[in-house]
């Protein structure tokens, strides 16, 4: 039976599909595709395989393990007011950081959705200027993007205001199936075109040339995000994890299922984009831009259309709802109010924070941050956040926890096996902080 009063997981299945719909996002089917096609194919997910079960796997672990064991009260660690105020903001400030453009782009996929599905977008004609142009005026209208990105926020607070297991669990346990189920069925599609094969060549091929640091920055920085990590939603999530679920199967999954989406959605978007020759480079504009206009070669391209950018709101919803869960209790806690007060609040405060970003590409195109609007800057920000977070969290299981308590928590007391312990100790300890220190010099020398 669900506890709903302590806010728990009703079951084990309940938290690893939660855990992985946070995973699964924007970042797996938006984000990775572009990646994959701008850094050669297969060694790109070879590099992103290497870094989500070599390094973000035992963060993720780590996370959970601390998750578990701080439980709800991890909010109310401190007692003086300055690390109360500190250990509640930053996670609000992370959470709204990168809701703040999240929202926007999902905004933008409620938009190509319905004009897809009543026909406002045509789908008749192949030339990628006119979809170019959609996207422009898009970008140029600032109601629409507001009502958009509105539409998105209602939905995301929707399911948060119904609470942990019948809101976020029962969502997650829905969509995510669904979404697979669609996935594969378009993947098929795709495979029956002539010149498909091109592209799957593509996605499973390998290049040395390709292994390049920028490479391996980008498949670092791509399995941080595309797994939450270091952000506090899977701190949150796992503090609503019973003493007896096994935390380190929960953590391998929730990797497996994050990074198959991301690969199994190239599988769709590569060898499409290639059975057409279009040119698969096309950076973010990829899914908003060139994707329309492969479509339109196809019969029936508006449904392929709108179930791709159905796919993509289900997969951002699974994660927005995620992001709004970590700000909330730190709300919650700070202002003293209860849960459905804080998420109220919250949901103002985005509403705000992505009408503003909205603004970026029109009435505030002439402000900058560093160069960046303001909209590209929360993106680059919150990659700083995610990494200093990730760190944070390795040196705090891997250096500060004693040993023991770490070992006991991860093992439920020693009654689950767990072969591979001191390497992932090692690798919290050593070798996750010195790669990261290595990643945020090379952004840092970038940035310069
Ligand atoms: N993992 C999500 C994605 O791939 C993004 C996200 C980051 C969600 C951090 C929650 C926390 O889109």
């Amino acid at each position: 039976m669900a506890n709903l009063k302590d806010n728990n997981w009703s079951s084990k299945l309940g938290f690893v599909l939660a855990a992985s719909g946070s995973a699964v996002g924007l970042g797996n089917i938006w984000r990775f595709p572009y990646l994959v096609a701008e850094n050669g194919g297969g060694t790109f997910i070879f590099l992103y395989f290497l870094c989500s079960l070599g390094i973000a796997l035992a963060i993720l672990l780590a996370e959970f393990t601390l998750g578990r064991m701080l439980g709800q009260n991890m909010f109310t660690a401190f007692n003086n007011k300055t690390g109360r105020f500190l250990l509640n903001g930053m996670p609000i400030v992370v959470s709204t950081t990168i809701l703040s453009f999240y929202f926007v782009v999902c905004g933008w996929i409620v938009f190509y959705f319905v004009q897809s599905l009543t026909g406002q977008i045509s789908y008749s004609t192949n030339d990628s200027e006119y979809y170019n142009l959609i996207f422009k005026s898009l970008l140029a209208s600032p109601f629409i993007l507001t009502l958009c990105t509105c539409i998105f926020i209602f939905l995301t607070i929707f399911i948060n205001y119904k609470g942990v297991v019948q809101g976020v669990e029962r969502t997650n346990l829905f969509l995510l199936p669904m979404l697979f189920i669609i996935l594969i069925i378009m993947i098929l599609r795709v495979l029956t075109l002539e010149g498909a094969s091109e592209g799957v060549k593509y996605v499973f091929s390998f290049d040395y040339n390709y292994v390049t640091s920028k490479a391996l920055m980008a498949a670092l920085g791509q399995a941080f995000f595309s797994l939450s990590i270091g952000i506090g939603t899977m701190l949150i999530y796992s503090s609503y994890v019973k003493k007896d679920y096994n935390l380190k199967s929960s953590a391998t999954y929730t990797v497996l299922i994050g990074s198959g989406i991301g690969i199994f959605t190239s599988l769709l978007i590569i060898p499409a984009v290639f059975a057409f020759n279009y040119d698969p480079n096309s950076g973010p504009g990829l899914t908003f831009i060139t994707l329309p206009a492969v479509f339109a070669n196809l019969k029936f391209g508006f449904i392929f259309a709108a179930l791709l950018f159905l796919i993509m709101g289900m997969a951002a919803i699974t994660s927005t709802i995620s992001l709004v869960e970590a700000a909330v209790p730190a709300l919650a806690n700070l202002f003293k109010l209860t849960r459905k007060q804080a998420i109220l609040c919250y949901a103002a405060i985005c509403v705000v924070i992505s009408t503003i970003q909205g603004l970026a590409f029109n009435k505030f195109s002439g402000f900058t941050i560093f160069g960046k609007n303001t909209f590209d800057f929360a993106g680059n920000f919150s990659d700083y956040l995610l990494t200093f977070g990730a760190f944070i969290v390795c040196i705090v299981v891997g250096w500060i926890l004693p040993k023991a308590v770490a070992i006991n928590e991860v093992t439920n007391n020693g009654t689950v096996p767990f072969k591979l312990v001191k390497v992932w100790l090692f690798i919290l300890k050593y070798i996750a902080p010195s790669v990261i220190i290595i990643i945020v010099s090379n952004m840092i020398f970038k940035v310069l």
